[in-house]
């Protein structure tokens, strides 16, 4: 028998509907009724920053710091001199290393980074970490340059081809309420240029879940001035999640952004971005690479919890925060050193030591809502490495399709219509 926690009774096939009330009744999200530009971010005005929401939610505050939300992109002025993220670029440069240049069209011919001084910002900072740099005219480029933390490669600098700008590709997933339309207006020779001015905050800070604060900390006994996802559907809640850890191949109606751009929460993730399905097609449609999935239908690269998920026996009875908590964190799983993967050697280094779920990520996980008689369920039996963030590494996050790893795709025993 299941015992659960929380109430999970609301289904998948809610979602429309609830969408719109939804939407109707909270005001969530100013502009969503205009329909002259592509986007319905609210306007950047009305977010406070996570820093507000420190003064009456401390608790909340400091156990969000302790994720990787919290620590996305990080100005490179914080790195101090023996940190290895920083130290690796370096080394890179003094070895005189080709790979240590910015990336341009046609790769590798941008100029080279002569000290830590030409870096700007860092991307990451668990699996691997990508350095930012702004060229006057240009906007943010990326050095030819991964830092891997984990994996086979741990500790090495590794290429990494990407062309395209941060705020061209990445800052919609990465930031919190990124604006498309400001993106793309500003002149980017401007001598004040800066990604800062078109998100609220850097990283997935309080407002990315909880929408723009600003009517809440005026007024915060006001109902509906403030996001709960809890108030959602299991099904509007992965949705949710799944717009940013779903792999995609590129958004509906926005050439070149693989970010869910308009996206907002209580609707269905799939209208903005082409998310890789391997069980659901959308309106006749089967959109996935093949290549991106093992033969057993877990994803192989990260940011695929999305994609797993939909396959597994918890799609449509639980959300990602049934067993995620965004808002603190506890020891992780990862083993550390170096273990077998697949029959090969591989190297594991938990940058952290911490996952943000609500129980330890011990033996007894699955327990808290699946009594102990029934199976022998264990996140290392149901939950094998499949998907590879940093370079080199066979894989080192979990699948989250709930299924050991060679059991095939199950799902004609589950109900997956949506
Ligand atoms: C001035 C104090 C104050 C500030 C600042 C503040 N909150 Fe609150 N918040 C409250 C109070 C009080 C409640 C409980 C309101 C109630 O029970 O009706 C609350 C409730 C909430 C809830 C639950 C709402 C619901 O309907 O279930 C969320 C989510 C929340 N706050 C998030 C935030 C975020 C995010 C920020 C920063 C943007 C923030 N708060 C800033 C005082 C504050
Ligand atoms: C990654 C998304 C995410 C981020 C970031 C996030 N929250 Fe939440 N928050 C949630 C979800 C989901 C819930 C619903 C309760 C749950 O499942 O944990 C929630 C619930 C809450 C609640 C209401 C708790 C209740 O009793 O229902 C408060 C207050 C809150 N968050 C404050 C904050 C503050 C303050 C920050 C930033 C320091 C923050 N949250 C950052 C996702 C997030
Ligand atoms: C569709 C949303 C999305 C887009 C677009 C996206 N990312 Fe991510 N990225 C994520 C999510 C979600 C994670 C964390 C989950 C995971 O790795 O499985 C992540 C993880 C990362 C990490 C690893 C972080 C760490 O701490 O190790 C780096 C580095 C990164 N992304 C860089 C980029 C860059 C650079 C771009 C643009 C070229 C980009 N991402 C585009 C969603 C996105
Ligand atoms: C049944 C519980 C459960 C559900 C539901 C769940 N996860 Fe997880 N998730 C886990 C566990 C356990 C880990 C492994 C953490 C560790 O090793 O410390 C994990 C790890 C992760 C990681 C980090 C990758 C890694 O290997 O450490 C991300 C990102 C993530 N989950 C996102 C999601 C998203 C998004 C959803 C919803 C689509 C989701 N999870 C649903 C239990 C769950
Ligand atoms: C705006 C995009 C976005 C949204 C929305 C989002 N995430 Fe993330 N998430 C990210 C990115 C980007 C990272 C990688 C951050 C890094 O490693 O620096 C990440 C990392 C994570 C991790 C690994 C971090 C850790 O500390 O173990 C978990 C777990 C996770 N997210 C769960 C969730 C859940 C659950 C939700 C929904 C409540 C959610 N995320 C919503 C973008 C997002
Ligand atoms: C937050 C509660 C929760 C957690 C934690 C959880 N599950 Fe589940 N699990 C559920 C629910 C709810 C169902 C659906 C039961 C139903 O349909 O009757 C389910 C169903 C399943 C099923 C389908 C077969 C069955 O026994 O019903 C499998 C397999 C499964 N879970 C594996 C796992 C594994 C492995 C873990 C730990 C990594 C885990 N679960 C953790 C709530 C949870």
């Amino acid at each position: 028998m299941i015992e659960t926690k929380r109430k999970v009774s609301k289904t998948i096939s809610s979602i429309t509907v609830v969408a719109a009330c939804a939407l109707l009744s909270l005001v969530l999200f100013a502009n969503v009724s205009g329909n002259e530009s592509l986007s319905n971010e609210p306007d950047l005005a009305n977010y406070v920053g996570s820093e507000s929401c420190r003064n009456c939610h401390v608790e909340y505050y400091d156990g969000w710091r302790e994720t990787v939300h919290g620590k996305m992109i990080v100005p490179a002025e914080r790195y101090e001199e023996n940190n290895l993220i920083r130290k690796a670029f370096e080394d890179g440069i003094t070895a005189g290393s080709p790979r240590i240049r910015l990336n341009y069209p046609g790769q590798g011919e941008g100029p080279p980074a002569t000290s830590w001084e030409d870096v700007d910002y860092v991307v990451g900072s668990n699996w691997k970490a990508r350095y930012v740099k702004l060229v006057e005219g240009e906007g943010h480029r990326f050095y030819d340059a991964q830092y891997n933390i984990t994996g086979t490669q741990a500790g090495e600098m590794t290429a990494y081809s990407e062309i395209r700008n941060n705020e061209d590709r990445c800052l919609g997933c990465h930031t919190t309420g990124f604006d498309y339309d400001r993106s793309k207006s500003l002149d980017r020779s401007a001598t004040d240029y800066s990604f800062e001015s078109m998100t609220a905050e850097l990283g997935i800070g309080c407002e990315a879940c909880h929408g723009p604060g600003e009517k809440h900390i005026n007024d915060p006994e006001t109902e509906g001035g403030i996001i709960n996802p809890a108030d959602y559907t299991v099904a509007e809640q992965t949705e949710f999640c799944g717009a940013c850890h779903g792999r995609n191949m590129g958004h509906r109606t926005i050439e070149g952004h693989q970010d869910p751009i308009g996206f907002s929460i209580g609707e269905y993730a799939r209208d903005y971005t082409k998310i890789q399905s391997l069980v659901r097609p959308y309106e006749g449609e089967w959109e996935y690479d093949p290549s991106r999935f093992w033969d057993h239908g877990a994803g192989l690269s990260h940011r695929m919890q999305y994609n797993d998920y939909e396959q597994g026996p918890h799609w449509g009875k639980i959300s990602c925060s049934d067993c995620h908590n965004s808002h603190g964190v506890v020891p992780n799983s990862r083993p550390e050193g170096t273990v077998m993967i697949g029959g090969q050697p591989t190297v594991v280094m938990p940058a952290s030591g911490t996952s943000a779920l609500k129980w330890p990520a011990d033996e007894n996980f699955c327990y808290n809502c699946h009594s102990t008689d029934q199976h022998n369920y264990t996140i290392e039996a149901f939950m094998p490495m499949t998907s590879r963030s940093s370079a080199g590494a066979l894989a080192e996050q979990r699948s989250h399709t709930f299924w050991p790893r060679g059991m095939g795709n199950p799902h004609p025993s589950v109900d997956l219509t949506r």
